[in-house]
């Protein structure tokens, strides 16, 4: 009765990374309990999800093959497309978040168009190697029209573009897809709890890093003004990245706005408790679901958790 935070199953979104052919169930040696999967076995494992009551699943693909544009990501055919398409036709219940960012798509592996010598967009006055913001912008509209189209409830830009919220809502209406909704990686951090997740992806940066377009882990007010840029664009849900080391962060956008507010359990996260735990160091149960715990308290209404179809289970 005087218990103040509850975890439910409905508060938890479950990532998956989809890659090209059948019957592959690949495991990622960072991540135990993580793997790339084919489109034929993430649809019974998405079914299986669904059983246990999580809602919504968050996609994140790794091409064929990669080039400078990562087209793929705006290819109806490509690898997420198919697999929205597939999840939508055999549990059209499950609400399907597009993950939207270039990193997974590109040869440089860089969340957007570098500026390069001789290339479409290039810019003299900018360095080579440079993320170019706003020719970037038009190649989100697009590839999340085509995401839409394939039945995408929500779209999720990742690669903190300025811009990036009212460049794909503009995109998404002009489409006639008015009802898709967008969840704003707003407050995303240049965090290196997401090496974990490089692997899993198949999209370290080349070179460089993501400093320029992620944020400073030592900002607290660059946060609320960037949060409050996608407010004032039309985001729906804002997104608070990485989760257990910014719950500062997810407490203050809590407070400032009415809009709901998510937190991503990232894979350095999911790893360390992972790593700690199979040395003996740290109960793998008890940590995980305190972790969640903390986060839903601090102000999460949804978790975007690698734990999910195990917290469902521990819940119990
Ligand atoms: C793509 C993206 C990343 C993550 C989610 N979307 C990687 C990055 O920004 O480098 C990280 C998720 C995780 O670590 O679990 N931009």
């Amino acid at each position: 009765m005087v218990q103040e935070v509850v975890l439910t199953p409905a508060d938890l979104i479950l990532p998956f990374f989809v890659r090209p052919g059948v019957n592959i169930r690949a495991p990622i040696s960072s991540m135990p309990g993580q793997f790339q999967w084919s489109v034929d076995q993430l649809i019974s494992e998405v079914e299986t999800i669904a059983h246990q009551g999580i809602p919504a699943v968050i996609l994140f693909g790794i091409p064929v093959a990669k080039d400078a544009l990562g087209s793929d990501n705006y290819d109806p055919a490509g690898i997420v497309p198919r697999a929205i398409r597939a999840i939508k036709q055999s549990v059209p219940e499950m609400v399907v978040i597009s993950d939207m960012c270039f990193c997974e798509y590109t040869d440089h592996g860089h969340c957007g168009i570098i500026n390069t010598p001789g290339r479409s967009h290039f810019n003299p006055h900018l360095p080579e190697g440079y993320l170019l913001n706003d020719p970037t912008l038009e190649l989100l509209g697009r590839a999340s029209v085509v995401h839409a189209q394939a039945g995408a409830d929500i779209i999720a830009p990742s690669g903190m573009i300025d811009g990036m919220v009212a460049g794909i809502r503009l995109a998404l209406d002009e489409a006639g897809f008015h009802h898709v909704s967008i969840m704003s990686y707003a407050a995303k951090y240049a965090s290196a709890f997401y090496g974990p997740f490089r692997e899993a992806a198949e999209s370290p940066p080349s070179f460089g890093d993501r400093r320029q377009y992620q944020m400073d882990p030592a900002n607290r007010r660059e946060a609320l003004k960037e949060v409050a840029i996608d407010v004032a664009e039309g985001a729906d849900i804002l997104m608070v990245k990485p989760a257990l080391p910014y719950l500062d962060i997810l407490s203050a956008v809590r407070r400032t706005y009415n809009l709901p507010t998510a937190a991503y359990q990232v894979s350095g996260e999911y790893a360390m408790i992972h790593a700690a735990a199979a040395n003996g160091w740290l109960d793998l149960q008890r940590t995980a679901l305190e972790s969640l715990t903390a986060i839903k308290r601090a102000g999460a209404d949804m978790i975007l958790t690698y734990f999910a179809k195990d917290a469902v289970e521990w819940m119990r």
